[in-house]
């Protein structure tokens, strides 16, 4: 039993319900992703189930460096990473892999979840890089039980990726989540050294916590650029990335509150 059994649990009830509208919201979409589909219609889709499910889209508006994001939905193509945009002039093509990630707010929760996938057919290498990325989330999520610790999710993650030549993206992590889309803990994807470690504090898991647990990770090197929109974030050296993501319950086992 933790410190605050009440609070712990209506966030609980909280962060699930805004879950399940995301779920449905994202189940909705995937059987939109097919080529030639215009990347700003998947937005306008988005917002539009989310309202109508008496919640509201989490990500539009919420500021990030001063800089407000303007979309219900970030979507990231082949060797973007993360926060690509809808756009009038964005669209989905054969062979392409995509991230949808989407965020949704209902009675003041939050819930965060993503996936990558490929439109129509995608070639070996990239349909391996999903499988493992997707794998690296499951593993992630195992860690997810009271008295394990953030380094336990991070290792994980980093182990498997790794054992596939992968790479995993340093400078995003995954997050708390409840009455705020990004709260403590942050959870890297890989295990901090050096001074990384102040960044990342290595705290202790608590039953009934809510986490977005979020691996990113490349087809190559680690390292990741930031585009002239001030919000794309894309590999440096052009390789493919893959991004998964759920809002899971810290539980034995762990509780895995969207599905995609
Ligand atoms: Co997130």
């Amino acid at each position: 039993m933790g410190a605050f059994p009440a609070i712990l649990s209506s966030v609980r009830r909280g962060v699930e319900q805004a879950a399940q509208v995301l779920s449905d919201v994202l189940q909705r979409l995937r059987k939109e992703l097919k080529p030639g589909v215009m990347t700003m219609e998947l937005d306008l889709l988005a917002e539009d189930l989310i309202r109508s499910c008496g919640a509201e889209p989490a990500f539009k508006g919420y500021v990030v460096d001063g800089r407000r994001y303007p979309y219900t939905l970030c979507i990231s193509i082949n060797h973007e990473v993360v926060h690509g945009m809808p756009a009038t002039d964005r669209f989905f093509r054969e062979g392409d892999i995509v991230s949808i990630d989407c965020g949704v707010r209902k009675n003041g929760y939050y819930a965060d979840a993503a996936f990558t996938v490929g439109i129509g057919t995608i070639d070996d290498k990239a349909r391996h890089l999903l499988q493992v990325t997707e794998e690296a989330l499951w593993l992630g999520i195992e860690q997810a039980i009271p008295g394990n610790r953030v380094y336990d999710i991070a290792t994980a993650i980093q182990r498997h990726v790794e054992r596939h030549y992968y790479s995993v993206v340093r400078e995003l992590s995954g997050h708390g989540i409840g009455r705020r889309l990004h709260e403590s803990p942050s959870i890297p994807n890989f295990v901090p050294t050096g001074s990384w470690r102040w960044r990342f504090p290595n705290e202790r898991l608590r039953s009934g916590q809510a986490l977005a647990i979020e691996p990113m990770v490349t087809a190559g090197l680690p390292e990741v650029c930031t585009a002239a929109d001030g919000w794309t974030v894309y590999t440096a050296d052009g390789s493919l990335a893959a991004h998964f993501e759920h809002t899971v319950l810290v539980e034995t086992p762990p509780v895995v509150l969207t599905h995609w």
